[in-house]
């Protein structure tokens, strides 16, 4: 096989050593499989630039090489912050009303895919696989295959895919659907969302998956899979026996002064139900007083995409409400929502999962959610917490011992953490048994092993 190139938006490899930095889950997954195998990374460097010139970064870590190029403003403007974020993202995750459709995003869209591909095709041999990853990069294929490229390429959505009757408002619905048939491999993260790809493409093009997950597309074959993302649960496992972590532990422990922990972690982001959570915890506060002083909700709420006027929105929002919460709960002695705007680095974070007797993962609609996954790697196999995971997150088709909640029902919401507050030791533990096996049997490596297989069985 030849070399592994990984392409993705933004190019953030993690480092074990250093606590694991504060990235997400796309950049920890990307790093974990190309530690595996080695190869190139490449991307958008973050920076923006005066004028296009297609000059790459490169810089080499071990068997990795990153490989980064700086945009001009507009192209920030028009692809990541318009059409990735503004149209993709929000229609993606079925928030038609969020959703902005402006032609000059799509064709910002379409020329820096064509500028990316032409920066990334001299760094590409004959023999290379290219895996091109999310939702910023869809065209990406096709204008590797219009400059003559015949290397096997595959391409990983990891958000949602959206249901037909929400694809068929975007204009150029049918343009995009062909742009992914380029490729030869097209992963999705949970069978949902391949459902919603199968019956656009039933429907649309009249084409019918075969048993082996191929269509037949042009004289060609599509394989599309279901590879749902992992965690590094080994370095992450590492991270939470850390010093760093432990030290985090500790001092979570003394701040609860015995009262219980629940904890919630999202970037700021419509998709992440996080009002919600707030109006089902308040449901809790008001149907329960018997947990007044005893419980106490942090969310860790980083903001992202901060130029973006609808999450400025999501931000005050979020403020008065756990504001008016707090004013209408809180006492001289307690403040039922600690809520914190700021990235923590993972072993931070593992710390504070593993104090949390509750770990709360509910958005409306997500991809994946890695989330949900560092919470159970980080716990206590001995006196492990309870995760409430929205049936609507992908990562739900795995970790079944979860409490699967509808995020949009405060009454089941509220009535979950209940119950988690309530779960005896033993029930924890079995949940927490299951939850753990799919965790560190199904992780980053696992998924990379398996969409790349697939990768170097597709037929050339
Ligand atoms: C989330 C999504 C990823 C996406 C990332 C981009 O984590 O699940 O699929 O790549 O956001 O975030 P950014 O900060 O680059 O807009």
């Amino acid at each position: 096989m030849g070399r592994l190139i990984i392409v993705s938006n933004r190019v953030q490899p993690t480092n074990p050593d250093d606590g694991g930095g504060s990235q997400g889950g796309l950049s920890v997954a990307l790093s974990a499989a190309l530690r595996e195998t080695g190869g190139i990374w490449f991307g958008w460097s973050g920076n923006v630039t005066e004028h296009f010139t297609g000059g790459i970064h490169f810089e080499k870590s071990g068997d990795i090489t990153t490989a980064i190029v700086d945009l001009e403003a507009k192209d920030v403007e028009e692809y990541y912050s318009g059409y990735a974020n503004c149209t993709i993202w929000p229609l993606f995750h079925y928030r038609l009303d969020l959703a902005h459709y402006d032609r000059a995003f799509a064709n910002g869209y379409e020329r820096v895919n064509q500028r990316l591909a032409e920066t990334l095709i001299p760094l590409v041999e004959q023999d290379d696989l290219v895996w091109v990853n999310d939702y910023h990069l869809m065209p990406l294929g096709d204008h590797i295959r219009k400059l003559g490229r015949r290397n096997r390429l595959g391409f990983f959505l990891h958000i949602p895919w959206p249901p037909m009757r929400l694809l068929l408002s975007l204009p150029s619905h049918r343009q995009l659907v062909e742009l992914l048939l380029a490729y030869d491999v097209v992963g999705f993260q949970a069978d949902d969302w391949l459902q919603s790809f199968l019956d656009y493409l039933r429907v649309q093009f009249g084409l019918e998956m075969d048993e082996d997950g191929r269509v037949a597309w042009n004289g060609r074959t599509v394989q599309l899979v279901v590879c749902p993302v992992g965690l590094d649960a080994e370095e992450f496992k590492a991270i939470s026996l850390s010093r760093a972590a432990q030290t985090v532990h500790k001092s979570m422990v003394k701040s609860a002064a015995g009262r219980t922990m629940i904890i919630g972690v999202d970037r700021l982001d419509h998709s992440k139900g996080v009002q919600e959570r707030f109006q089902a915890y308040e449901r809790l506060l008001s149907t329960h007083p018997e947990l007044h002083e005893q419980i106490y909700l942090l969310q860790i709420s980083p903001p992202s995409r901060d130029e973006l006027g609808q999450y400025q929105e999501i931000r005050s929002g979020l403020e008065a409400l756990s504001g008016h919460i707090n004013g209408a709960y809180a006492s001289p002695r307690w403040v039922p929502i600690r809520y914190v705007n700021q990235a923590y680095d993972r072993a931070t974070l593992a710390g504070i999962y593993r104090a949390a007797r509750v770990g709360l993962v509910t958005p409306l609609r997500d991809g994946m959610n890695i989330v949900a996954k560092e919470y159970v790697a980080a716990q206590d196999s001995d006196d492990p917490g309870v995760l409430i995971l929205s049936r609507f997150a992908g990562a739900a088709a795995q970790l079944t011992e979860a409490l699967l909640v509808n995020p949009y029902s405060s009454e089941e919401v509220s009535e979950a953490i209940a119950q988690a507050l309530a779960m005896p030791r033993p029930e924890r533990q079995r949940r927490w048994q299951q939850l753990n096996d799919i965790v560190t049997s199904q992780d980053a490596g696992w998924w990379c092993k398996i969409f790349v297989s697939f990768l170097i069985g597709s037929p050339r």
